[in-house]
């Protein structure tokens, strides 16, 4: 399953997987975490129509959905970042710890998360933000507070031109 959005889009999110529902329908972020993205990304002042969403595995892993292994990253890799070249977003706002991974291999979401760092990905230096999962928030309340305020602190920069946003970055 391809992402769904403007092409190009200044901002790009990465999830890890289509669920069972975005199976059905044909498109990312659908279902349940998909509801809780978009009020996260509104926080943040994107709207989800103006973003380029998408995920690592092009694919319902099955019932259950079990963390991608590295097979199924290594085969769908090439796709995304087809799919990045094309969108050729500024900002990179991935969700979860398989998204991040992919574009820095040392990405450590416990460290990492909500802090926006230049990095280049395809050819060019976009800012990348590490966020958890919305899922992740759904199912460990107590880390719902922490992804709200990553998306919200995003909204003060994301606005801005990129220009802008690599001075105001935390290097
Ligand atoms: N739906 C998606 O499209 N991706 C996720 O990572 C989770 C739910």
């Amino acid at each position: 399953m391809p992402g769904t959005g403007p092409v190009p889009a200044k901002v790009m999110v990465i999830g890890e997987a289509p669920g069972e529902e975005e199976n059905w329908v044909g498109q990312p972020f659908v279902g349940r975490s998909g509801e809780e993205l978009n009020r996260l990304l509104a926080s943040a002042g994107i709207d989800r129509s103006r973003a380029y969403l998408s995920n690592v595995i092009k694919h319902w892993p099955g019932p259950g959905n079990p963390t991608p292994n590295i097979k199924m990253v290594r085969a769908c890799t090439p796709w995304l970042l087809r799919e990045i070249e094309i969108v050729n977003p500024d900002i990179i706002i991935t969700v979860g710890a398989t998204a991040a991974k992919v574009l820095v291999a040392t990405a450590n979401l416990r460290k990492d998360h909500g802090v926006g760092r230049v990095v280049e990905v395809c050819g060019r230096e976009r800012v990348l933000y590490p966020m958890y999962h919305p899922a992740e928030g759904m199912h460990a309340p107590k880390l719902l507070p922490v992804i709200r305020s990553d998306f919200l602190n995003i909204g003060t920069i994301a606005r801005s031109p990129l220009v802008e946003i690599i001075d105001n970055l935390v290097l």
